[in-house]
């Protein structure tokens, strides 16, 4: 993603980037997730955090602002996305209170992130900490004072949406999924990636080392475009699933072309933080998880791979379970992350297996089933022969 130049109005007193479609399903997608987030942890604490490692400009505007010469789309970045909603879920009663770090290099952008703050007139309980500085060194910095206090750190989600690589550490995201009730959605630039694997210079090498927390990516280097995408995902994902129970990569797609711009990595250490995050892409994709682009049109041989795919899907769940009982919620911790059903098409497709007499379902807590799973609920799969 290459570094935008910034653009000032004569009507709002703050600068703004040109608007890209995958920018605008990003913040769709996390304006959607972020609040649900909020909200499910606001019930358990009182306090919680949003951290946007890389805050950016704040804002940005449209071809048609360009034509008329005003700024009068309000496409806010992440940072005032999550204000936004952070005062709506505290006026709904819904949290109690939520505290905001943003970290973004760029002086200039710190100063616009404000001006966007004061002209929106946004006030939140929680204390807004905006530091002009680098992720890596000010999130180490938050985690040591995190431990030498001794505190727990409430429940916090991470934004880390860099336009490249440099200053994302395996190391970092590591010790941030180590904390309780942590979650990430990290931007994995593969666009950029791409370009630089084959690069001889070792300090180069070194810094993707460092991002990927191994050196197995470098196994890569002399591979095809599209082996090497799936390698890559595939050596980030593993290295994450070494600390993070669900690991998920988005892929994002050129609005206009059919290829990758790049993967928003999911980290959660629940299932249903997995869950959700594919419901909110699905809810903008067509029920997919994944952005195909703007002209993307589906064939009638992908709707016959996409079935073929749910047939495997289940044959594989039987062969996994032949003979054993299991829990509906431990089906859900074992493949919600590894297949990209939603939880909504699993528990579809799985239910007519009750009526084949190929499971059989026990209510979990008691209650009188009429149909459906629920997390407690255990499933008996019959042997296969
Ligand atoms: C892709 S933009 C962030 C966009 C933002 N998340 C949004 O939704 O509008 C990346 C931002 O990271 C900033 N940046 C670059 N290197 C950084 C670093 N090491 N630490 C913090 N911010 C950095 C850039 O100045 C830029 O504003």
């Amino acid at each position: 993603m290459k570094k935008e130049l910034p653009k000032n109005w004569a009507n709002v007193p703050y600068k703004t980037w040109k608007y890209e479609k995958q920018t605008e399903m990003k913040h769709k997608v996390f304006g959607y997730y972020l609040p649900l987030w909020l909200s499910i942890l606001g019930r358990y604490h009182k306090n919680l955090n949003f951290v946007d490692g890389f805050g950016g400009i704040g804002s940005y505007h449209t071809d048609e602002d360009e034509k008329s010469g005003k700024c009068l789309s309000r496409n806010f970045g992440s940072p005032i996305i999550s204000l936004l909603e952070i005062f709506k879920l505290e006026s709904l009663k819904k949290i109690s209170k939520a505290n905001i770090l943003i970290i973004e290099k760029e002086k200039e952008n710190v100063a616009n992130l404000k001006i966007i703050v004061d002209f929106l007139k946004i006030k939140i309980t929680g204390v807004i900490d905006y530091r002009e500085g680098n992720f890596d060194s000010e999130i180490n910095k938050f985690l040591d004072t995190i431990d030498a206090s001794d505190s727990k750190l409430a429940p916090t989600f991470f934004l880390i949406d860099p336009f490249g690589i440099a200053e994302i550490k395996m190391a970092t995201i590591k010790r941030i999924m180590s904390k309780k009730n942590t979650e990430i959605l990290l931007n994995f630039m593969y666009n950029c990636l791409q370009r630089w694997v084959a690069h001889p210079d070792e300090k180069i090498n070194k810094i993707y080392d460092e991002y990927f927390g191994s050196d197995i990516w470098r196994n890569c280097k002399g591979k095809k475009l599209y082996e090497k995408e799936a390698e890559l995902v595939k050596i980030f994902r593993d290295n994450c699933k070494n600390f993070c129970k669900f690991v998920y990569p988005f892929r994002l797609r050129f609005p206009h072309k059919d290829q990758t711009y790049y993967y928003l990595f999911h980290l959660s250490q629940h299932y249903k933080g997995c869950s959700l995050m594919k419901d909110s892409f699905a809810k903008f994709n067509d029920g997919k998880s994944e952005y195909r682009g703007e002209n993307y049109k589906s064939s009638l041989f992908e709707s016959m791979e996409a079935k073929e795919k749910k047939e495997e899907f289940v044959k594989k769940i039987c062969i996994f379970y032949s003979g054993k009982k299991i829990k509906w919620v431990d089906i859900l911790n074992n493949f919600i992350d590894e297949t990209d059903l939603l939880e909504s098409e699993i528990k579809k497709l799985l239910k007519p297996l009750e009526k084949d007499k190929r499971i059989t379902v026990q209510a979990g807590d008691g209650r009188m089933r009429r149909g459906g799973f629920i997390e407690s609920d255990y499933i008996n799969f019959v042997k296969q022969s």
